[in-house]
C-alpha cells in the first residue's frame, strides 16, 4: 500500500498555522529545559550512590527534596507543545501514536511509577541509605523508559513510509529502530538532559552560595563538570546523528537546508561557548549560553521535521475556516496564567530558605 494512503485528511485549523508554530516552539522549549532539570538530576544522583551507595552529600540531599517538583514542571509543561503539535501534526501523530500504542499509553504507568518513586526518594531519604541507588537507578530506568517512547513516536509521526509495516504488526508495537536516526537522536536528547541537568545543580548551588551556604563551591564545580564533560561527548553524538540524516537534509541548495545549518552551527559554536565558560565556573554566562544552544537546536528540530515531511506535508495544505474567538479567549487565559505563574515563582523566592509550611 502507498504511505499516502495511510495519511488521514487533517482537520481545519481556527487561525493561520504560523501561530500554532509561535506557541509550539517556546512549549517546547520549556517542556525539554524542565524534562533536562528533572532527568539530569535523576541520573546524576543515581551515579552519585553508585559511587558511595551509603554517603549522604548535600547535591543528593537536594535532588532529592526537588526532584517531585522537577518531574511535576517537565509534565505539565509537556501538555501544552502536545496540544500543538497534535493541531499541526495531528494527521501524523496520530497515526504514530496508534502504531506504538502500547508503549505510547505505557507512559502513563512509568510516569505514575517515577513520580511515586520520587516521593519515596524525598520523604525516606534517610532510611533508605544504602537502598537510595536502587531507588535512584528505577526513577531513572522510568525516565529513560519515557524518552524512548517519545523518540519513537517522534521519529514514527515524520516517517509515513515506514506505517505499513503495521501489517505485519499490528498489536500496537511498532517501534522505528530501524530508522538509521532513532538511537543518535534519542542519545542527544539524554546526554543534553545530564549536561544541562548539571548546569541546572551549578545554578542552583551558586543561587544557595549568594544567600550564605558556606560548602556552596565544591558542587558548583561538580555541576559545571557534568555539564562540560556530557556536553562534549554530546557533540560526537550529535556529529552521528548528522551522518545518519537521511541524504538531501544537510544542503546550501535549499532555503530550508540553509537555515537548518545556519541553527546547527550557531547551536555548535554556542555550546562549545558554554563548555568553556561552565570549565571556567562562569555559571550565569554559561547557562545563558547553553539555553540559546537549546532555543537553536530545538529550531533546528523544527526545520527538520519540515523538511522530513516535505514528501507528504506542507503547512499550505492545513485548510483554514477562521474562528478567531476561541484563539483570543486562550490568548487571554495565557496571559492571564502566565502573570500568576510569575507572581507564585516571585512570592516562592522571596519565602525564607527553611519557609515551606507543610501540615
Ligand atoms: C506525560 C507528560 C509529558 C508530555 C505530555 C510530554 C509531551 C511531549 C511532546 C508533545 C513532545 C514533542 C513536541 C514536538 O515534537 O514538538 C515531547 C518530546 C519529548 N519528551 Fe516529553 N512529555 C511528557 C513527559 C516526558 C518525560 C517524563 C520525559 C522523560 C525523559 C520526556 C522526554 C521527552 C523527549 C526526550 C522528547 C523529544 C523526543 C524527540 O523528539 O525525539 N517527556 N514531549
Amino acid at each position: 500500500m502507498h504511505p499516502v494512503a495511510l495519511i488521514p485528511t487533517p482537520d481545519a485549523l481556527p487561525v493561520a498555522w504560523g501561530w500554532f508554530q509561535l506557541l509550539l516552539l517556546p512549549t517546547f522549549f520549556l517542556h525539554i529545559l524542565l524534562m533536562n532539570v528533572m532527568f539530569g538530576a535523576a541520573f546524576i544522583a543515581l551515579v552519585s550512590h553508585l559511587r558511595a551507595p551509603a554517603d549522604t552529600t548535600p547535591c543528593t540531599a537536594e535532588i532529592s527534596q526537588k526532584l517531585p517538583f522537577t518531574i511535576a514542571f517537565a509534565v505539565n509543561f509537556g501538555v501544552a507543545p502536545l496540544l500543538f503539535v497534535q493541531v499541526l501534526y495531528g494527521q501524523y501523530i496520530y497515526v504514530s501514536s496508534l502504531l506504538m500504542a502500547v508503549f505510547w499509553l505505557s507512559i502513563m504507568v512509568l510516569l505514575i511509577a517515577a513520580y511515586s518513586l520520587a516521593y519515596v526518594y524525598k520523604y525516606r531519604f534517610a532510611e533508605l541509605a544504602g537502598w537510595r541507588v536502587v531507588v535512584a537507578g528505577l526513577i531513572t530506568a522510568c525516565l529513560l523508559a519515557i524518552g524512548f517512547c517519545f523518540t519513537n513516536n517522534l521519529t514514527l509521526m515524520q516517517t509515513p513510509a515506514a506505517w505499513s509495516r503495521y501489517f505485519a504488526q499490528p498489536g500496537g508495537l511498532l517501534l522505528n529502530l530501524v530508522d538509521p536516526t532513532f538511537w543518535p537522536r534519542y542519545l542527544h536528547f539524554m546526554v543534553s538532559a545530564v549536561a544541562i541537568g548539571g548546569l541546572a545543580l551549578a545554578a542552583y548551588f551558586s543561587w544557595q552560595h549568594r544567600r550564605g551556604m558556606a560548602d556552596a563551591h565544591p558542587w558548583i564545580r561538580y555541576g559545571c563538570r557534568w555539564f562540560g564533560y556530557a556536553t562534549l561527548v554530546n557533540l560526537a553524538i550529535g556529529l552521528w546523528f548528522l551522518l545518519a540524516l537521511p541524504a538531501g537534509m544537510l544542503t546550501l541548495a535549499t532555503g530550508a537546508g540553509r537555515f537548518f545549518l545556519l541553527l546547527l552551527t550557531g547551536g555548535v559554536v554556542l555550546a562549545l561557548v558554554a563548555v568553556r565558560l561552565g570549565f571556567s565556573l562562569r555559571v550565569m554566562p554559561a547557562l545563558a549560553c547553553a539555553l540559546g544552544t537549546l532555543a537553536l537546536m530545538i529550531g533546528a528540530r523544527s526545520l527538520l521535521r519540515t523538511m522530513m515531511l516535505a514528501p507528504w506535508f506542507s503547512f499550505d495544505q492545513l485548510p483554514v475556516v477562521p474562528a478567531h474567538g476561541p484563539m483570543v479567549l486562550f490568548s487571554l487565559f495565557l496571559a492571564g496564567g502566565l502573570v500568576l505563574i510569575g507572581w507564585m515563582v516571585w512570592s516562592a523566592l522571596r519565602c525564607p530558605p527553611a519557609g515551606e509550611v507543610r501540615p
